[in-house]
């Protein structure tokens, strides 16, 4: 934390110093008031006559002192707003940063629910912890402490009764805040999960309506509510009931003040002005005390969500970097040696050892059952997910050796989930390599069999998408994510499963025009239609995690039953598209 408030310490000393002055400026109004009382209207020290001068030039002291007390609290906001704003803004765009680097596991592992809550909420009480630490401290402990100071100055046995309701009151604190401390934690998960169920339901809308499954998602969403709110009902309930107890003790406080100050007003030892001063110190010490309370609130909450950013702060890459800068004499070849994978903290193998070689410019087709390995397998080479055992070489050097950001600029990828942005089509095309231009936007559109579709639209490559890319059907998705795959012109292409919601016509038409214009590239298509796998140089077909067979079409029509079944099977269609 101190990395962040040290940028901005400046600021915060500059609140902190108005606050003090502030905050003297009440301090010092009680004492005035008792002179204009006891002098001015009582003339004590005068036989009983009163002195209007007195009256007003304290009155105006006092006038100034609330005016440049004013001031103060005005400046001290600027300033803490200023300091708590930035070190929140810097504080997001650290934690954003390091989100960037996380792994696909390390994003399954916070769920996107929580990482949310903890870039918005948890920054936002931190910012607020930060604010109310800087006012706060100064306020309460000089409210507490100068009450104290000033009350002592005036009459010292007013000031032992307050010191002894003091422990009371403390204990009283404690209490309440060792009740409500562990109820912080739990209200910032509770948030985790209706973020997480929000997110779900908002981008999940359509199959929702679809499926008539509104009302059970209402009620999932509505018991998440139920729970955040009876945790916060808890909170406020502890606190609820703690104000009227400090604020009983303290009203005990001045009534044995006025009860001693009566009898020592009648021996002549005290003046009502100093009782109405000490009366006025011992709300001020009751304000502090409340502020304290507030303030512990404040810090317990902020404490929790930093505890929260700060873990995601902690999180360090877990694919270690290789230092090698991608420099290779081969260009588009990868082998898989004896690799198998389980996805870390499933005890299940989804691939088990799978030794293949892909050539430089060799089109490869992995086909195979639902849930076989597929995506898994190729998402192996960019390094998403690291081999449980074996080794996976990119143009000789094990993927491991890579710098990342060298060993995926080699490999361009359209995932089986087309994601494209909330901007333009041309601008999500360009997404993949920020140096293209126009020209190469439009030819890899032109590839992606996209360019088509996109001038029929009235604002050709710069119609918007929507979020998530619902403005566009499934295979225009598909397309522009694929000419945002081709656009990298990188050494390896794979499509995963990419293609699947197009035509066959179109598909054949992608395929030769892939062929055509990117002869040398390496290609891995991750396909279920054999109409999509046929003319490719080879076919890996895998079942229950391993290769059940590879080789050309004809070959596996000869050679793999499980090919046959799938030829067969899908006969039909194939026959029509011949
Ligand atoms: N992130 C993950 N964490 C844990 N298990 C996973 C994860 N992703 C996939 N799996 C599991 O790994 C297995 C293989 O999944 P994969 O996505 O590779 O299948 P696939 O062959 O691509 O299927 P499809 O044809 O449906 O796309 C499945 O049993 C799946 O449940
Ligand atoms: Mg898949």
């Amino acid at each position: 934390m101190w990395k962040y408030v040290r940028r901005y310490l400046g600021l915060a000393i500059l609140a902190a110093a108005f606050m003090f002055s502030e905050v003297l400026m009440d301090l010092l109004q009680p004492e005035i008031m008792s002179r204009i009382v006891d002098e001015g209207v009582l003339g004590v020290n005068h036989g009983g006559t009163g002195d209007l001068n007195l009256i007003w030039s304290l009155g105006l002291r006092m006038i100034c002192l609330v005016l440049i007390g004013g001031l103060c609290g005005s400046l001290n906001n600027v300033f803490v707003h200023m300091s708590a704003q930035n070190i929140g803004n810097e504080m997001r765009k650290d934690v954003f940063r390091n989100i960037m680097t996380f792994s696909f596991q390390q994003m399954d592992q916070f769920g996107t629910g929580s990482l949310v809550t903890r870039v918005t909420n948890d920054i936002t009480q931190v910012q607020n912890f930060v604010s109310l630490f800087i006012r706060g401290m100064i306020r309460t402990s000089m409210l507490m402490f100068g009450s104290m100071y000033f009350m002592f100055r005036l009459n010292t046995q007013f000031g032992l009764i307050v010191l002894c309701a003091f422990p009371f009151i403390v204990g009283c604190l404690v209490f309440c805040l060792s009740k409500a401390n562990p109820l912080f934690s739990k209200l910032q998960e509770q948030l985790d999960r209706i973020n997480s169920i929000m997110q779900e339901d908002v981008s999940g809308i359509r199959i929702i309506k679809a499926c008539v499954r509104e009302v059970y998602e209402k009620v999932r969403f509505g018991k998440a509510n139920d729970d955040l709110i009876k945790t916060q009902l808890h909170v406020l309930t502890v606190f609820a009931f703690m104000n009227p107890v400090v604020n009983a003790l303290m009203y005990v406080v001045v009534t044995i003040i006025l009860l001693t100050g009566s009898y020592e007003v009648g021996a002549g030892v005290t003046t009502p002005g100093v009782i109405m001063a000490a009366i006025t110190y011992t709300t001020q010490l009751l304000n502090g005390i409340l502020g304290l309370t507030m303030l512990f609130q404040g810090i317990s909450r902020g404490y929790a969500s930093w505890k929260r950013v700060r873990e995601l702060m902690s999180v360090r890459p877990q694919l270690r970097d290789g230092g090698f800068d991608g420099n290779t004499d081969i260009h588009g070849s990868i082998e898989f040696r004896n690799v198998s994978f389980a996805y870390p903290g499933s005890g299940k193998t989804v691939l088990k050892d799978i030794s293949l070689t892909i050539q430089p410019g060799e089109t490869v087709a992995v086909m195979g059952a639902t849930g076989c390995g597929k995506s898994t397998l190729v998402n192996l080479i960019p390094r998403f997910y690291d081999v449980t055992s074996g080794t996976i070489l990119v143009d000789g050097r094990d993927v491991r050796d890579y710098n990342l950001k060298a060993l995926r600029s080699k490999i361009a990828i359209a995932l089986q989930k087309s994601e494209l942005f909330s901007q333009t089509i041309g601008e999500n095309i360009i997404w993949g390599r920020a140096d293209a231009d126009d020209t190469a936007v439009e030819r890899s559109a032109e590839i992606a069999q996209a360019d088509g579709f996109i001038r029929k639209t009235p604002d050709g490559y710069q119609t918007m998408v929507a979020q998530g890319g619902t403005s566009l059907s499934g295979g225009q998705k598909q397309r522009v994510s694929i000419a945002r795959a081709v656009i990298r012109d990188s050494e390896i292409l794979i499509f995963d499963d990419s293609s699947s919601a197009l035509d066959l016509k179109t598909e054949a038409e992608l395929f030769s025009a892939l062929k055509r214009e990117k002869p040398g590239t390496t290609k891995i298509i991750v396909a279920q239609r054999i109409a999509t796998v046929r003319h490719v140089d080879r076919i890996v077909v895998l079942e229950n995690g391993t290769i059940a067979a590879c080789g050309s079409h004809e070959a596996l029509m000869n050679a793999s039953r499980t090919y046959r079944d799938i030829y067969d099977s899908q006969m039909g269609k194939e026959e029509q598209h011949d």
